[in-house]
């Protein structure tokens, strides 16, 4: 049996800014995590894949499924990709801790698992770089303009600074710093959020695109603040950041009732993570401070928390 993990994700600064060609920041998060396990099948013709994702209630064969759902494209891309149809056949289960439609790279984290385990399977691993790319084509599936941010910090699992288009920058933390993970239990598929912001962009884009700016210098600042170890200085860049994603109209009456209560509990800075409109926000919190926050969190019906440290 091959098995192969992929982390989830948080977007540190940029988010949605990064769709229009600005600077993001997200780093792998390794408490959850999508897990794809290879077996061989007996008793089947060999090039034959059956998949197993018990999550989505999801129990069949390859060659019957819709070619356009993502785990057909990502098996399909991936074979394609090693240029092998000849193999033993396959049992490919895919189980996943990362919460659906909630900011963290379910998505990404499920192909990256899937081609990571099938390539080492048949014995051509490929490099982060492959992966990134595959799963890329299978998050077009998701929203048609993804930055390629998500599938980028998934398959390299280091912080990176991303602008579209460009090879991705995997940089190193100064000093590790905490972070709060909280969900607001709104189901937020990214799609939604990001026509959304089309939307508002195609009605004022000179509005946008200085919302754009303000937060791609954002992003910039922050990476050198986080190179430098400078982290009691991200609390208020963090705070700028959901200002303009506020501006954008991404956030939600809860994800704002979430960020102030966790500044009210002493978090140095908040901000909604991924697509919003649900889904997850972060809080940046030290040793001090974070079991006050996490538990203020709870209170304000965060469905659930993760702590998550941020290091190289
Ligand atoms: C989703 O995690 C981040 C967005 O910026 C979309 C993208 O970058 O493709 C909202």
């Amino acid at each position: 049996m091959t098995i192969a993990q992929a982390p989830g994700k948080v977007i540190l600064f940029g988010e949605h800014a990064v769709v229009y060609g600005r600077p993001a920041i997200a780093i792998p998060v390794q408490q959850v995590c999508a897990t794809a396990e290879i077996s061989q099948l007996p008793n089947a013709p060999s090039g034959q894949v059956f998949i197993q994702a018990d999550d989505i209630a999801l129990v069949k064969w390859l060659h019957e499924m819709n070619p356009d759902h993502p785990l057909a494209r990502i098996i399909n891309l991936t074979l394609q990709e090693i240029d092998i149809s000849n193999f033993l056949p396959l049992k490919v289960k895919i189980t996943s801790s990362i919460p659906i439609a909630a900011g963290l790279g379910s998505s990404a984290a499920i192909s990256v698992s899937i081609a990571r385990a099938l390539t080492q399977h048949l014995g051509r691993p490929l490099s982060p770089e492959q992966v990134s790319s595959l799963a890329f084509e299978v998050e077009k599936l998701h929203h048609g303009t993804p930055s390629g941010i998500d599938n980028t910090v998934v398959a390299y699992n280091r912080p990176v600074y991303f602008v579209r288009g460009n090879p991705p920058e995997c940089f190193s933390i100064g000093a590790p710093f905490t972070l709060l993970i909280a969900d607001s239990g709104q189901a937020s598929p990214t799609s939604i959020a990001v026509s959304k912001v089309r939307q508002q962009w195609e009605s004022d884009p000179e509005g946008c695109e200085q919302l754009f700016d303000s937060i791609g210098e954002i992003a910039d600042h922050a990476r050198g603040l986080i190179k430098a170890g400078k982290i009691s200085q991200l609390g208020p860049l963090m705070n700028k950041n959901q200002e303009c994603l506020d501006a954008l109209g991404v956030s939600s009456d809860l994800l704002d009732r979430l960020i102030q209560t966790a500044l009210q509990a002493g978090a140095f800075g908040a901000k909604l993570s991924g697509a919003g409109l649900g889904g997850n926000m972060i809080a940046l919190v030290n040793a001090d401070c974070a079991a006050d926050v996490q538990s203020a969190l709870a209170r304000a019906g965060a469905t659930r928390r993760i702590r998550t440290e941020a290091k190289t």
